[in-house]
């Protein structure tokens, strides 16, 4: 089959990750018989600078038309004195809603392989329910399209004080709630809704919604955090988790948190999907927007020491959920797993910031190369 991928590198680390990445995808079109298009776009900073706009019309039209968009990352310090709406980060949010991606799927997982990398002691991962395992597997589910990120926003007429405004509807909420516990059928069967119901009407909203879905899927444990507790709960035993359903802000604060955990920001790949039945669906299957959750890094940016593991990734997230390419999938996540299996790591994952027992620090390039090769074997 052939796909068309809308390719957004962005700033800052965003094209040294996006490379590898598109290297990674070529070689299981090779090996598998797919043929992946690539449309590259401008977004962010970049587009700032030769356009005047973060997002210019174009970009969110062509990738519109594309069967899915993989970005790098947006934004940078030349950018941050700008007005709010001629920021970066506003490429950002104005793919999200004109792709209308409004469930974002964040993954953290610690892989056995990077536990020293983990700022957990073994003693406190080990009293989490995992049976004895050290390890967590969580999904992050967060409201992408609305809430305080897309609420009303100002400033009074002197200029000194300003407001954000939480807003959700009962459509919003149903619908994210729906991908958390459509998730957590294939996982282990449990949703916890993240929220501040003992002060915000939104978030006590989101409960009467959670109480009228939950009915839909019996075999699903539902429960409730209020986000202060989470935050602290996601430290004290991460295993108690599976499925996180939250708000746009919550989650964002959550995902970055739970990145922590698995070692690296570097490491979490994240997926945005819309819904199967929006005009903007290919074959069925929802539009995805597909992107590392860190960001573009700039202090690290150009010295090829950015962990591409994070954008390969989403890109194999990206097999899964827009092209239903299953076994290509897990094959890409296998491969990545291989090259931490041999030792291979980039600064951000290695032990301690030095290379440990039987590891070798690698740069973004190398390690982008080893995924490759074990892609090919
Ligand atoms: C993320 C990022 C973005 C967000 C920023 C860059 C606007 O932090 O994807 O988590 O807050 O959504
Ligand atoms: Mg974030």
């Amino acid at each position: 089959m052939n796909y068309s991928i809308a390719l957004i590198p962005g700033d800052g680390i965003g094209p040294e990750v996006i490379a590898p990445a598109t290297g990674v995808l070529d070689t299981v079109g090779d090996r598998y018989g797919h043929v992946f298009n690539y449309i590259e776009l401008e977004a962010g900073g970049c587009a700032i600078d030769s356009t005047g706009e973060p997002l210019p019309n174009e970009t969110l039209e062509t990738a519109k038309q594309c069967d899915a968009l993989l970005l790098g990352a947006v934004g940078g310090t030349q950018w941050e004195t700008l007005p709010g709406r001629l920021r970066p980060e506003r490429a950002l949010l104005g793919l999200r809603a004109g792709l209308g991606v409004f469930a974002n799927l964040r993954p953290a997982k610690l892989l056995p392989q990077l536990r020293s990398a983990c700022p957990i002691k073994d003693e406190v991962l080990l009293s989490g329910n995992r049976e004895g395992k050290p390890e967590f597997d969580l999904l992050i589910v967060r409201e992408l399209t609305g809430g305080l990120y897309f609420g009303k926003r100002g400033r009074n007429a002197d200029g000194n004080a300003a407001f954000d405004t939480e807003t959700y509807s009962w459509f919003e909420i149903e619908r994210t709630l729906r991908v958390g516990y459509e998730a957590a059928e294939y996982r282990r069967k449990k949703l916890c809704l993240v929220d501040k119901a003992n002060v915000l009407e939104s978030s006590r909203l989101w409960r009467e919604a959670a109480a009228v879905v939950a009915k839909d899927y019996p075999g699903i444990e539902t429960s409730f955090l209020y986000i202060d507790n989470a935050a602290m709960q996601l430290i004290r035993n991460p295993g108690q988790f599976d499925v996180i359903v939250t708000s746009n802000l919550f989650g964002d604060i959550l995902s970055d948190e739970a990145s922590a955990l698995t070692g690296s920001i570097g490491m979490l790949p994240s997926a945005s999907l819309g819904s199967p039945h929006d005009p903007l669906a290919k074959n069925g299957r929802p539009m995805g927007m597909y992107e590392p959750i860190h960001g573009s890094a700039p202090d690290i940016a150009g010295k090829d020491i950015a962990n591409p593991l994070g954008t390969i990734l989403s890109a194999a997230l990206m097999l899964r959920y827009s092209f239903g390419l299953e076994k290509e999938a897990r094959a890409v996540e296998d491969a990545a797993a291989a090259a931490l299996d041999a030792g291979l790591r980039t600064r951000d994952i290695a032990s301690r910031g030095t290379a440990g027992v039987n590891e070798n620090i690698v740069g973004t390039r190398e390690m982008g190369e080893a995924v490759i090769k074990l892609l090919e074997q």
